[in-house]
């Protein structure tokens, strides 16, 4: 693989990565004419966090989306350059779009649980797969449930609607589901800005949790909370990588005056 990464920008990162799961390169986006992401370059480690923070409007969301091939749905939408998940370019016409999603779990800003019972939401995806076998699903709904810190206020309640969980604790069960057909990837497109603090503040420790085992890039406007959460960070201005390094350097040492900007809420 041909390694791209801008070698000249102050705030981008020398490293080559180690161990990614993700690697983009010299990626752009378009809605009709409009270039939204401009020739990004940057790649998402295993078993860490990766946060993309910028202000509103800077194309955050499209960047996670393009990762999942969700903005294909849109036609006016276009892509150019490599996004590499375990290896395989994902932009490419004939990438399986179905073995992608096998592979990155998305959880998005508003908690969507399926209007079904909490155990349903969390077996739809497995049985799509093939995986019908009633011990095998009650096994996935329970890990998938605790590992998503669900199951000790659900796990008598399995049948109940998941309409009716709290917010919070819907978000947790939109993890769970997101985990239930065993991605290694993990895309969240902020997941707690729809919530109250506490139940904020439990996803938070649950994401620093699930990186043990998961590549989690988490999409935030919050700079507190991409600084709490992350290990490594970057920062979008209108579409153009800004800054890309771990989140300490970043947090102490922004390269770039609109970083800097950012991060003290001087805009954003
Ligand atoms: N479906 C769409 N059609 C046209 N423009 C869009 C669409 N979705 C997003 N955009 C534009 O792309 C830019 C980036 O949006 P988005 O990725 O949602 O930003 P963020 O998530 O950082 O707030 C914005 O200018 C937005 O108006
Ligand atoms: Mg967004």
């Amino acid at each position: 693989m041909t390694s791209i990464f801008p070698e000249d920008k102050p705030g981008i990162t020398k490293e080559k990565p180690h161990n990614a799961k993700i690697i983009i390169e010299d990626l752009s986006t378009w809605f009709g004419r409009k270039k939204i992401l401009k020739n990004i370059s940057c790649y998402f480690e295993d078993r860490n966090v990766t946060a993309i923070m910028g202000p509103s409007g800077c194309g955050k969301s499209t960047l996670l989306r393009t990762m999942n091939r969700l903005n294909d749905l849109i036609g006016n939408f276009k892509a150019t350059g490599k996004i590499f998940i375990e290896g395989d370019d994902i932009l490419r016409p004939e990438a399986n779009v179905y073995s992608l999603r096998a592979k990155v779990g998305m959880v998005f800003q508003r908690p969507n649980p399926f209007p079904m019972s909490i155990k349903d939401n969390i077996t739809y995806g497995p049985s799509l797969q093939g995986i019908n076998d009633e011990d095998e699903q009650e096994r996935i709904v329970e890990t998938c449930l605790k590992k998503a810190a669900l199951w000790d206020e659900v796990k008598d309640n399995l049948d109940h609607p998941a309409p009716n969980l709290s917010g919070g604790q819907q978000q947790r069960l939109c993890i769970a589901r997101a985990l239930s057909v065993n991605p290694p990837i993990l895309l969240m497109d902020e997941p707690v800005s729809a919530l109250d603090p506490l139940s904020a503040s439990k996803i938070e420790d649950l994401i620093i949790e699930l990186k043990k085992e998961y590549a989690i890039i988490m999409v935030t406007h919050n700079v507190q909370q991409a600084f709490r959460v992350s290990d490594q960070a970057a920062f979008l201005y209108l579409g153009e990588l800004v800054e890309f390094d771990k989140t300490k350097r970043i947090a102490e040492a922004p390269a770039d005056d609109r970083t800097e900007a950012f991060i003290t809420g001087r805009i954003g």
